[in-house]
């Protein structure tokens, strides 16, 4: 049996009423039903970054040790004026050689029909600049509130095109994970 692929699932906002969770928690979820597949779920509310930067006082050892055991990150992100919100650029930017050499996949989250196409675009060179590696595909869930039920649950009706979808960009980000891991341990 091959190793495990530890996969970080990464949340992107904090604020109470926050609906990309949902996603986020989703996604994870079904990263959990994959063989040979272990899921950690970074949801930022649960972490401290102070100040600004990757110094010392600016890391969360909890997030240093994760993304450090990390083979491939998840992120979902949300478009916030055409772009990420900031607690995932802060939680991204306190790391940075624990990036280095290892996949990225997103997911996009919007209210309106975007998907949150744009805040993925306008992260790609940021996480570039570290050293992960982008697939050339992403999962959207625009209407978010359409798709998940207050609770989080997925409604009926997406239930089947998500699971396709998130299951075939893991597939994606599985296969760069190996072969990158691989490669790093050379
Ligand atoms: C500050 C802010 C800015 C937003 N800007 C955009 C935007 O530019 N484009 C868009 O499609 N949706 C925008 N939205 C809608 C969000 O994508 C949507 O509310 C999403 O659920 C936000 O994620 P969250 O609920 O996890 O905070 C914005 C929402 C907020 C709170």
């Amino acid at each position: 049996m091959s190793q495990p692929i530890k996969i970080a699932v990464l949340a992107g906002t904090t604020r109470k009423q926050r609906q990309s969770i949902h996603a986020a928690r989703y996604i994870a979820r079904i990263g959990e039903l994959l063989p040979d597949v272990e899921i950690v779920f970074v949801d930022p509310v649960d972490f401290s970054f102070e100040g600004d930067g990757n110094d010392p006082e600016g890391k969360d050892e909890r997030y240093t040790k994760i993304t450090g055991e990390a083979d491939a990150f998840f992120v979902v992100t949300p478009e916030y004026n055409h772009s990420f919100p900031g607690s995932l650029k802060r939680m991204l930017d306190s790391e940075l050689a624990n990036y280095n050499h290892k996949p990225v996949a997103f997911a996009g989250v919007s209210n309106g029909h975007w998907g949150g196409v744009r805040a993925i675009e306008s992260l790609v060179p940021a996480v570039r600049e570290t050293g992960l590696v982008v697939m050339s595909w992403d999962v959207y869930f625009p209407n978010i509130q359409d798709v998940f039920d207050e609770t989080g649950v997925i409604v009926d009706e997406y239930s089947k095109r998500y699971e396709t979808n998130v299951t075939k960009l893991y597939t994606e980000l599985i296969w760069f994970a190996r072969l990158l891991k691989s490669a790093r341990h050379e």
